[in-house]
């Protein structure tokens, strides 16, 4: 496995690798300190491509909060060695200058409510620094196949409307999300969290599994979701920011659950901001 830490070397080694393992390459954009959740994506895309680009970029452009910037893990050694294991072929690890030159900035993005709703809202121009960052990524990794966790639903559609306007002849490849044995989604985010916090954001999960348990069982997907927004409000210690039913696709508000495909949730335990969802 080789790491690069610039486009120019990236650029080399496409050259380089022109006539093989540049052919047909699939990219795993990440911000580092990977788990294996990110092991599973790396997996998979080594299964269907001829080499794997494993970016590891902490994105300044997509965080709202400069604290949650500076406390996001950074751990670029183990990183190397998860890559390694799952089968990359490339780490790609970028400065901010390296992807933004001295304009470290995003352009404002609107595409509606898919942008606009849910992380849209609680993290203003969030969006606009992944759109920024993915598009740059995609020029400079050039791959046929782009892997992203569902765990992040509402990224993986706004990466979709971003590529199919921008970069049409990458496929966007949506990975199942991963969770650990109690039921917690994998995230990179997890490694902030005490025992006392973990055992706290298993409720998010739980409560998304009784939701669609109720619904299976009768209930109306709104009701459901409600007696679960009940349960994660009246938990000390667990900030519940948003939760509600949405289409995958274009993240519409409705208060009508025919459409509705996923349960989508956000919460703080001890500061640190987690998500999570469900398919109906
Ligand atoms: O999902 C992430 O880790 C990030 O949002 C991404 C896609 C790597 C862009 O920085």
């Amino acid at each position: 496995m080789t790491i690069l830490k610039t486009t120019k070397e990236l650029n080399s080694w496409f050259i380089e690798n022109s006539n093989g393992l540049a052919k047909n390459v699939g990219f795993v954009p990440t911000m580092g300190a990977l788990h294996s959740g990110h092991g599973t994506l790396i997996e998979r895309a080594s299964k269907e491509c001829d080499s794997v680009v494993v970016s590891v970029f902490v994105n300044p452009t997509q965080f709202n909060e400069t604290t949650d910037f500076q406390s996001y893990p950074r751990t670029l050694e183990g990183d190397m060695l998860l890559a390694k294991d799952a089968g990359a072929t490339v780490v790609f690890a970028p400065s901010p200058e390296d992807i933004y030159g001295l304009n470290v900035h995003a352009e404002r993005v609107d595409y509606g409510p898919v942008t606009s709703t849910f992380e849209g809202r609680s993290r203003p121009g969030h969006f606009d620094g992944v759109i920024s960052v993915v598009d740059k990524l995609f020029v400079a990794v050039k791959p046929q196949k782009a892997y992203f966790g569902s765990k992040d639903l509402q990224q993986v559609a706004v990466v979709e409307r971003m590529s199919r306007e921008r970069h049409p002849q990458i496929q966007i490849v949506s990975c199942d999300l991963i969770r650990d044995e109690n039921g917690l989604a994998l995230s990179s985010r997890n490694a902030r969290l005490s025992s006392h916090g973990i055992a706290l954001a298993q409720h998010i999960s739980s409560e998304l599994q009784a939701s669609v348990s109720r619904v299976k069982k009768g209930l109306e997907t709104a009701k459901s979701v409600e007696m679960a927004q009940y349960n994660l409000e009246k938990l000390g210690g667990l900030d519940l920011e948003y939760i509600g039913g949405v289409d995958k696709k274009t993240f519409a508000k409705s208060s009508a659950d025919r459409g509705w495909t996923h349960i989508v949730v956000a919460a703080r335990v001890e500061g640190v901001r987690l998500i999570d969802n469900i398919e109906l």
